[in-house]
C-alpha cells in the first residue's frame, strides 16, 4: 500500500537480516556469493533479481534509490558518485553520435561545460532558449532533437520553468525531458506529474542536508533508466554504499529539515526586504517573485535558496562576504549552516558583465542557502554584515 511519502521515507527498508536490526546496516562488501553454479548462471542470466557485484546493486544502494522514487512517484533510479555524474551518465546512455539537445540557459556550470566542451567531442549539440522565452523551444526543435534539458529553479538566478508547458511541448515533438530538480528535492516537487521523463538530483545537496557526502540519482520510467543503469554499471560510476547509507538515512529526516529550512527562510526574505541596503530579493514563494504564482502552483513550499542584490555593486557584495561572522563562505548549498556565495566574484566570475546578467546575476547578487540555525542568529550576522 502507498502510504505518505514521511512514512515511506522512514519505514522502505532493506529486508533485515537473521539479527533482526532495527535500524539498516552498512553492506560493506564488493561482492556477493552463490549457493550453487545454477544459482550463479541464473543470477548472472538477470532470470534472478539478486545482487551479484557492488558495481551494479548493493542492498544500500538500493535502499536509497527505492526511497527517492517513491517520493518522485518514479518507477526506479539509478544512482552514482554524484550529482554531475548521474548528469553525464544520463546523457552518455541515452544519446548517440550526432544528436541534439535543447537546453535552458540557465543551468548549472558544470553541465554547460559538459555541453560545450565534452559532447561536441561526439558530435552532439546544444541550442539554448532563454528562460523567459520557453516558446522559443519550438523553432529550437531539429530532427535530430532527443532531449529537453532544464533545471527549476534555476541556479543561481532562481527563476522557475513551467513543467506543464515544457511536458507539453516535449511530448508534441517526442523529445525525452530532463530536469534537474536539486534545488526542490522529490519533497517540494514531483516533475513527473507533468510529464517530464527523468529527474536527477545532486543528492549531495538537501537530500544529505549536512554537508557530508556526495551522491546522485537520475529517476524516471523503467525503459530509460535501464539504459542509464547498465552505462552506470559498465562505466563505474557507481555511488559508494557508505555515501548510500549516509543518504537514506538522511532522507529519514529531509521533510522535517525542509520544512524548517523554506519557514526560515519565508522570515529571511521578509527581514531582507524590508533593510535599506537591499535593491531586490527573489525566493519562489515570495509575493515579489515574477513567478510566484507559477511557484505556488508546482512547488509546495519554495526551497533553501534566496538570492537578494546588495546596493553598492561588485565591491559591495565582497564587503558583505567579509563582514559575516557565523554564516559559511562556501561553494556547496542545501546544508544544515547557512552559505553565502557571491556568484559576480567566484563563480560566475569568468563572464563578461552581458553574459552574467543574461542568466540573472548582477554583481552585487548574492546567494544564500538558509540553514537550519535559529532565524535570529541568521537575521542577526546578515544584519551585521549589512
Ligand atoms: C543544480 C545543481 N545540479 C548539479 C550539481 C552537481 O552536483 P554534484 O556536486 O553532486 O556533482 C550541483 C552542484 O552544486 C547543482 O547545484
Amino acid at each position: 500500500m502507498i502510504k505518505k511519502l514521511e512514512t515511506n521515507a522512514i519505514r522502505l527498508q532493506m529486508e533485515r537480516s537473521q539479527y533482526f536490526e532495527h535500524s539498516t546496516p552498512l553492506h560493506l562488501t564488493s561482492s556477493f556469493v552463490f549457493e550453487d553454479a545454477e544459482d550463479m548462471r541464473a543470477s548472472f542470466a538477470e532470470e534472478k533479481k539478486r545482487n551479484i557485484y557492488t558495481r551494479f546493486t548493493n542492498p544500500n544502494t538500493s535502499e536509497f534509490i527505492h526511497k527517492v522514487a517513491d517520493m518522485e512517484r518514479a518507477e526506479y533510479g539509478v544512482s552514482f558518485a554524484t550529482g554531475m555524474g548521474a548528469i553525464f551518465g544520463t546523457f552518455a546512455a541515452l544519446l548517440n553520435a550526432g544528436d541534439h539537445v535543447v537546453s535552458a540557459r540557465s543551468i548549472f556550470g558544470s553541465t554547460h561545460t559538459l555541453f560545450t566542451e565534452y559532447l561536441l567531442k561526439w558530435n552532439i549539440e546544444t541550442s539554448y532558449f532563454q528562460i523567459e522565452e520557453p516558446e522559443s523551444i519550438k523553432s529550437l526543435i531539429q530532427p535530430n532533437t532527443k532531449i529537453l534539458y532544464v533545471q527549476s529553479p534555476t541556479n543561481p538566478g532562481i527563476d522557475l520553468l513551467d513543467l506543464k508547458l515544457l511536458g507539453k511541448i516535449a511530448k508534441k515533438h517526442n523529445l525525452i525531458l530532463i530536469i534537474d530538480n536539486c534545488f526542490a528535492t522529490p519533497y517540494l516537487q514531483q516533475p513527473i506529474k507533468y510529464c517530464v521523463d527523468l529527474e536527477i538530483h545532486s543528492a549531495t545537496k538537501l537530500i544529505d542536508g549536512q554537508g557530508r557526502v556526495l551522491g546522485g540519482v537520475t529517476l524516471g520510467n523503467s525503459e530509460l533508466i535501464g539504459k542509464i543503469y547498465l552505462f552506470g554499471r559498465n562505466s563505474g560510476s557507481a555511488l559508494s554504499l557508505f555515501n548510500a547509507w549516509i543518504l537514506s538515512k538522511s532522507i529519514e529526516t529531509l521533510t522535517v529539515r525542509v520544512d524548517r529550512h523554506c519557514q526560515t527562510v519565508l522570515a529571511t526574505a521578509e527581514f531582507l526586504e524590508s533593510h535599506p541596503k537591499i535593491n531586490w530579493v527573489k525566493y519562489p514563494f515570495s509575493k515579489s517573485h515574477p513567478q510566484y504564482k507559477l511557484a505556488k502552483k508546482q512547488m509546495s513550499q519554495g526551497g533553501s535558496i534566496i538570492t537578494f542584490e546588495v546596493k553598492g555593486g561588485l565591491e559591495a557584495g565582497r564587503d558583505f562576504l567579509n563582514d559575516l561572522v557565523m554564516l559559511s563562505l562556501s561553494s556547496n548549498l542545501g546544508d544544515s549552516g547557512s552559505i553565502v556565495t557571491h556568484p559576480a566574484s567566484t563563480t560566475h566570475r569568468k563572464l563578461s558583465e552581458a553574459d552574467r546578467l543574461e542568466v540573472g546575476i548582477t554583481d552585487g547578487m548574492i546567494r544564500l542557502s538558509v540553514g537550519l540555525e535559529h532565524k535570529e542568529d541568521i537575521q542577526n550576522d546578515l544584519k551585521k554584515a549589512l
